[in-house]
């Protein structure tokens, strides 16, 4: 099979990390590839913030169910799903600068039709539609922000189990931290990055066998070759 990136075929979840903290040039060219990332008609419904102080690692740890190494990595980015990017308001300002951005002429009913069409427009499916297709963007753009942190030597760590609106545990602590870190309301956490230099080399974990999670043309139908 040929080669993958360096980042992919050595790619390891890291959990224990040395003390040394990121410097701010890597910390934010980390956070630029996931604001580089693609997003469902460029929307790009999310905002990262990246917490270094200890009290609120320390808080976020408990909000992931006490995971240790959400307190011990150097720095965790908060990552938000934006719930009024599909607004109307929204949606026209962006569509319009996209517009100027790309020389376009813009055209506002192509906009309005899109906003009626649940294809386009996941808060015409509800609260339960919205969230999937937040937690379906920010995981894309986490992706590009962990590569990104490999390409660098920054080991990183997902943290999906957490306490927020969707799991609705520890809502008192929940709300507490969205206050002190000046969340709007229109944003829920979605995931934490846990980042840090890693103090640890985990053998990669395995995969399903290729020919188990891919076909050619139609299901369970191999590549030969
Ligand atoms: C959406 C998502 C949520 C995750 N949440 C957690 C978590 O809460 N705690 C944890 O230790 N690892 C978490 N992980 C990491 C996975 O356990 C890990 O990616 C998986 O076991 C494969 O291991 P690897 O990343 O080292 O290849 C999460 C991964 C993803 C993609």
């Amino acid at each position: 099979m040929s080669e993958l990136i360096p980042e992919i075929a050595r790619w390891a979840s890291i959990r224990r990390y040395e003390q040394r903290s990121i410097p701010n040039d890597v910390l934010k060219r980390i956070l630029d590839a996931a604001r580089c990332a693609p997003s469902w008609s460029n929307v790009q419904p999310w905002h990262f913030i990246a917490v270094r102080d200890k009290t609120i690692k320390s808080k976020l740890r408990q909000l992931a169910v006490g995971q240790r190494f959400v307190e011990t990595a150097d720095t965790v980015i908060v990552c938000c799903g934006d719930r009024s990017a599909w607004s109307r308001e929204q949606r026209i300002r962006q569509m319009k600068a996209l517009s100027e951005a790309l020389g376009q002429s813009f055209d506002e009913e192509r906009v309005k039709r899109s906003l009626n069409d649940p294809a386009y427009n996941p808060l015409l499916r509800g609260e339960e539609v919205l969230i999937a297709r937040l937690y379906e963007q920010i995981s894309l753009a986490i992706a590009f922000m962990i590569l990104q942190a490999r390409h660098e030597g920054v080991g990183s760590c997902i943290v999906g189990a957490f306490a927020n609106e969707v799991t609705a545990i520890n809502r008192e602590l929940y709300d507490e931290v969205r206050l002190d870190l000046g969340i709007p309301k229109d944003m829920t956490i979605l995931t934490l990055v846990t980042l840090g230099y890693p103090a640890e080399d985990p053998k990669p974990r395995p995969r399903k066998p290729f020919d188990e999670v891919v076909s050619l043309e139609r299901y369970a139908n191999f590549f030969n070759d």
